[in-house]
């Protein structure tokens, strides 16, 4: 996979999951491990793309000739991606998000208390849509996490979020999806869709990134 499809062109990927603080000791976040996210850009890397990875805290290697930003929370994920935003050609959030935060980040630890307990929420912002909202937009690629309805909610999003394409990912299959060394999607944009088939995460990296290396040149 050592093409140039990508050559000279400025990606930037998000990847992990995000974290969200409820105090000094604990958080809300969830079971992505990064693998999806990090297979991407080291496929675009190998692809001749000049390539950042905006991290959520997971345990992997950065992979070679990639750039990578640390991130824990969502909104220091998205200010991490609008500093770079207008340096970029092609965006891929492959990141799974929290929509949520809690209202409050307690100082101290929070004390043990009745038999119930309440957490205010407050939505957190949306890195994806707010990137392909921007005054000059890259190449906006995002996924869809879903367990029912795949591609209809994957078109949904595709549309509300105003993205040029979307990997839809089935994420009730045992053995695909969160934290898994394989995966299989389908891969969504405004007038067609391709099936890719089981693979390891790297092997569909590789093949999505081909289709958006296409979609970016019939688009430019
Ligand atoms: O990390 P792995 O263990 O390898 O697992 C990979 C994966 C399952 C996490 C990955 O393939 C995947 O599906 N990522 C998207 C997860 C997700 O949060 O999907 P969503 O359908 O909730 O979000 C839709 C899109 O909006 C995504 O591109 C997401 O990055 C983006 N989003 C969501 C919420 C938010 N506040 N900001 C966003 O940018």
């Amino acid at each position: 996979f050592g093409s140039n499809l990508l050559g000279g062109k400025r990606v930037i990927i998000t990847a992990g999951p995000t974290r969200e603080a409820l105090d000094p000791v604990r958080y809300l976040s969830n079971h992505s491990s990064g693998k999806m996210g990090f297979a991407l850009a080291r496929a675009a890397a190998e692809a001749g793309a000049l390539t950042s990875l905006i991290a959520g805290p997971v345990s992997l290697e950065t992979p070679p000739h990639v750039t990578r930003v640390n991130v824990e929370s969502a909104r220091d994920m998205l200010a991490a991606c609008q500093e770079r935003v207008a340096e970029c050609d092609i965006f891929i959030a492959c990141a799974a998000v929290a929509d949520y935060r809690p209202a409050n980040i307690a100082e101290q630890k929070i004390k043990k208390g009745g038999e119930q307990a309440q957490l205010e929420l407050l939505r957190n912002p949306d890195i994806v849509a707010t990137i392909a909202a921007s005054e000059v937009p890259p190449f906006t690629v995002g996924f869809a996490a879903e367990t029912q309805d795949l591609l209809a909610y994957a078109r949904d999003k595709l549309q509300r979020k105003k993205l040029d394409m979307i990997v839809a990912n089935d994420v009730s299959t045992k053995g695909l999806g969160f934290g898994s060394d394989d995966n299989e999607v389908t891969v969504v944009w405004d007038s067609g869709q391709q099936v890719l088939p089981r693979a390891t995460k790297l092997a569909l990296a590789q093949q999505i990134i081909k289709l958006i290396a296409s979609r970016v040149s019939e688009s430019s």
